[in-house]
């Protein structure tokens, strides 16, 4: 399948992502077939869909014509054979449990034509895991976008052990005819490249108000408006949904280790249901609208303490070969709207110093902390 033949796509999900997914492809001139399991569904994602493009028109990035032909071209259903029966590619974004996946891309290599591009939006789960399911794993690949998907600019484009050369092509072009920018992941690991930086340092976060060394306010302040982050870690862990973030972290643990656990808090709200702004809780509480966040309140709290942990995720991403450091730059930059890369901020604040925080941290609470070699030869 060649890139400039593609009309039409199968969205597979009307989630947070999905339906978001499914938007930027209609917004890029697809024809696009949304299929989820009840109507009921469906409906909320096409009204998510149309206040969203309607916002875009307002602030004038979309005429208003632009919203009733967008949504002209999506069509919706709850029937899978049918949405995928003569799509060019089909992009998955169902729950992320592994079974589930399989069963999915098992059922749409029956249905779909042979030709079609079978892409998964998982944010943790392997690719080459995922593929098993299917008897060409050549025509599978991950295509990672971020949320919400009609602003983040980046989507992580990973191939899996057995994904062809031609499947890889064509994902990169179709991540660039919707306006976006691919960053090939070298290797299919956990987390890939954002989700394995920016997760990790989410859950540190949260230990630190479990320990009782900041509190929540106190941490958005300041990586808000110190560290010049589009939102804090607390905020950010309830707009991407704490179930979410609960997944991945469960998905590190058992695959990276003990240190990824899911925090105290974490565990706690995911057990209780309060998942961020889908559920109306999560670590703020959303019914009387968007939470304050005051920049007196993050004054005392020193940033370097969670961008130290951040820079040594990344350097551990790139010794592990998933990624070289200007493609992890890049990637936090346009996946999580950070204003540097973590290997800038490295280089601003300076090596020794991470260092030492992580040091510090080491002592305290183990070596889930210790600098990673590749820290200390970036200088
Ligand atoms: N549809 C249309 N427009 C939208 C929108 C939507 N759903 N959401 C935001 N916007 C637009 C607004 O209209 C506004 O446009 P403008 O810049 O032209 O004025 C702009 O985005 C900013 O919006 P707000 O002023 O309302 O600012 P918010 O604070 O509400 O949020 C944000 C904007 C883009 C979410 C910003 O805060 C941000 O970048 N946060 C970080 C998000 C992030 O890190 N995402 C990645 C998470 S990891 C992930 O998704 C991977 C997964 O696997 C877990």
């Amino acid at each position: 399948m060649k890139v400039e033949d593609l009309r039409k796509i199968a969205v597979l999900g009307a989630g947070v992502m999905g339906h978001g997914i499914a938007q930027v492809a209609a917004v890029a001139g697809y024809t696009v077939a949304m299929r989820d399991i009840s109507e009921e569904i469906l409906e909320r994602a096409v009204g998510n869909i149309r206040r969203s493009l309607e916002r875009l028109v307002r602030r004038g990035r979309l005429s208003e014509g632009d919203v009733e032909a967008t949504l002209s071209r999506i069509r919706t259903t709850l029937d899978l054979r049918e949405a995928v029966g003569d799509a060019g590619l089909v992009i998955e974004a169902v729950p992320e449990r592994l079974d589930l996946k399989k069963r999915v891309f098992k059922e749409v290599e029956e249905a779909a034509p042979e030709r079609a591009v079978l892409a998964s939006n998982t944010s943790s789960l392997s690719i080459t895991e995922i593929a098993e399911a299917v008897e060409d794993p050549g025509r599978v690949v991950g295509m990672h976008f971020f949320n919400p998907p009609v602003i983040m600019r980046l989507v992580e484009v990973v191939p899996g052990e057995r994904t062809s050369r031609e499947t890889v092509e064509f994902a990169l072009g179709f991540v660039k005819k919707l306006g976006k920018t691919p960053v090939l992941v070298k290797r299919d690991s956990p987390g890939f490249i954002v989700n394995r930086v920016l997760v990790p340092y989410l859950n540190e976060a949260a230990k630190m108000v479990d320990r009782g060394e900041a509190e929540v306010l106190e941490i958005d302040s300041a990586m808000q408006f110190k560290a010049r982050f589009p939102m804090g870690p607390f905020l950010l862990s309830d707009l991407i949904g704490i179930d979410i973030v609960h997944h991945i972290l469960k998905v590190f643990e058992e695959k990276l280790g003990p240190f990824y656990k899911p925090s105290e808090s974490i565990e706690r709200l995911y057990r209780e249901g309060k998942l961020g702004r889908k559920t109306g809780e999560g670590f703020y509480n959303y019914r009387e609208g968007r939470p304050q966040v005051p920049e007196e309140a993050g004054r005392g709290f020193d940033v370097n303490r969670l961008l130290a942990l951040m820079v040594n995720e990344a350097a551990k991403v790139v010794s592990e070969g998933v990624a070289e450091i200007e493609d992890v730059d890049t990637a936090m930059k346009l996946g999580a709207n950070l204003p540097e890369g973590p290997f800038e901020a490295a280089r601003r604040i300076g090596v020794g110093r991470l260092t030492e925080v992580l040091r510090e941290l080491e002592e305290r609470y183990g070596e889930g902390y210790a600098p990673s070699p590749l820290l200390s030869s970036l200088k």
